[in-house]
């Protein structure tokens, strides 16, 4: 952004994000060194800090040897005479995620933190109201991070406070209806949060003039076709389901790579919107349950594409509608619920633990096929069974099955078996950025080992993921 466009935003604080690149490399990402003479506070987090550091006069360079590169948790010291930690403990974990690191700061400011490898883990000017983290407060792994952000908007930015989901939900119906007019929307519901709470904005915001259409792509888990069909049909919204499984799993066929298989999917999902958008006459606006951190995963401006989210990435370059519309996309998911019980949806829909758009075809590793995403339906709807009779299903974030690519040798009754291995993976996490694997208990998971390999034709090996995000995803693909 242009820093002429910076000054006629009028923002009352500035923040930088993190990013992939590194400041010195030729394509990295630059800001005006005008910015700082703004007035506006500013906080650098990550790539944001050591662009600061840099374009001020200090100096960023590479980590000499592994053990000064930190990813993960990292105990953080802190000096609380610096207004950013101001209340904070002295010391805390923070997440760290990064390969260069502060070597010498500009005139005018100070290491305001550090930790056992990084002596600058956050630096602070406080006259020009500058300040630096190398780690990450917006996750939810740095224990002190919200404290962290409150007292920057708060504290340092003077900020009050008064945004509320009332508003959000007011300023979305009224923009939406600004931009609809009297124009017919479809949405691509799949009965998850997301495009829940999207189809009941909509509704709100533009009436009948919404028709809700649920594709099932044979993708996804035991039963679940019947139950979103159960749970919309009845309601005031136009409801049309499509059984398109056999399109969807003639063009998998043969695809191993993950990105193509997203794109393969996102773009037959398109296509099967165009054609039921031309059976139900003219349709001015697609919508769909896009949220923030799909459109962050998916590479928004330089960041690097970690996936390509089919709802956000995988658009073919021709779409037959005038616009798409993705009234959530500035969401992240704990906002999406909030939005939903603010726009009265059920708790049971509210609660839903999500589920992908490319469904269990990202839960099988390589090539889908009928026989594989059988195989997981089962599997997968044993986990779920035995998690909810455990009485864990608010405690886990998301929980299921995926099925790997790997076949072994084991030995059922008298005979070999050759079969594949199910992995089971549950998460602890909040906004879906960062994720902590669930630590269940042994006897839980015991009995759904047995149950499964009992169960379940073509399973005779099961894993546990103990994994959390980052490095890991949540899904496999
Ligand atoms: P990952 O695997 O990226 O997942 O750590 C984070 C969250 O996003 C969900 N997810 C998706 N949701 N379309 C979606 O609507 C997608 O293509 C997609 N890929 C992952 C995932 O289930 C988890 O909740």
């Amino acid at each position: 952004m242009p820093l002429e466009e910076i000054r006629r935003f009028d923002p009352i604080g500035l923040i930088f994000t993190g990013g992939p690149g590194s400041v010195y490399e030729p394509a990295a990402p630059q800001i005006d060194p005008a910015v700082f003479s703004l007035g506006v506070p500013v906080l650098g987090i990550c790539y944001g800090c050591q662009l600061m550091m840099q374009t001020l006069g200090g100096q960023v360079i590479p980590a000499q040897s592994d053990s000064a590169r930190e990813y993960g948790k990292s105990p953080t010291v802190f000096d609380q005479n610096c207004s950013l930690f101001r209340g904070l403990p002295e010391e805390s974990i923070t997440w760290m995620s990064h390969s260069d690191y502060v070597a010498a700061v500009p005139q005018g400011f100070h290491s305001a933190a550090h930790t056992a490898v990084c002596p600058t883990a956050a630096v602070c000017d406080e006259g020009r109201s500058l300040y630096g983290v190398q780690f990450h407060p917006e996750v939810n792994h740095t224990e002190q991070g919200a404290q962290i952000l409150h007292n920057y908007l708060y504290d340092i930015c003077h900020a009050s406070g008064d945004w509320t989901m009332a508003d959000f939900r007011a300023k979305a119906v009224a923009s939406i209806r600004e931009k609809v007019g009297d124009g017919r929307v479809l949405l691509a519901l799949s009965g998850g949060v997301d495009s829940s709470v999207a189809a009941a904005l909509l509704n709100e915001a533009v009436g009948s003039r919404l028709t809700c259409v649920f594709v099932d792509h044979g993708l996804l888990r035991k039963n679940e076709g019947d139950e979103v069909e159960a749970a919309f049909s009845g309601r005031a919204l136009r409801f049309v389901r499509i059984d398109a499984e056999g399109r969807f799993l003639a063009r998998l066929a043969g695809v191993t790579e993950p990105e193509e298989k997203r794109r393969i999917i996102g773009e037959e999902f398109i296509r099967v919107f165009e054609s039921v958008g031309k059976e139900i006459g003219f349709v001015d606006y697609l919508a769909q349950g896009t949220i923030y951190p799909d459109v962050i995963e998916s590479g928004l401006g330089e960041a690097a594409v970690i996936k390509s989210h089919h709802n956000v990435g995988g658009l073919p370059d021709f779409v037959d509608f005038r616009e798409i519309l993705e009234p959530l996309r500035m969401l992240f998911k704990d906002e999406v619920r909030a939005l939903g019980r603010e726009l009265g949806l059920p708790e049971a829909f509210v609660a839903r633990q999500p589920f992908p758009g490319p469904g269990l075809a990202i839960r099988v590793v390589g090539e889908v096929t009928r026989e594989k995403l059988d195989i997981l339906r089962e599997a997968d709807a044993i986990f779920r069974e035995e998690i909810s009779r455990a009485g864990l299903t608010q405690q886990c974030s998301q929980y299921f099955a995926a099925l790997t690519n790997m076949r072994s040798v084991g030995v059922m009754g008298d005979g070999r078996s050759y079969d594949y291995a199910v992995a089971l993976r549950s998460v602890q996490t909040s906004d879906f950025m960062t994720a902590d694997w669930s630590r269940l208990p042994w006897e839980l998971l015991d009995r759904v080992s047995v149950r499964i390999v009992n169960e379940v034709r073509g399973i005779n090996r099961v894993f546990y993921d103990i994994t959390s995000k980052p490095p890991a995803t949540v899904e496999y693909e």
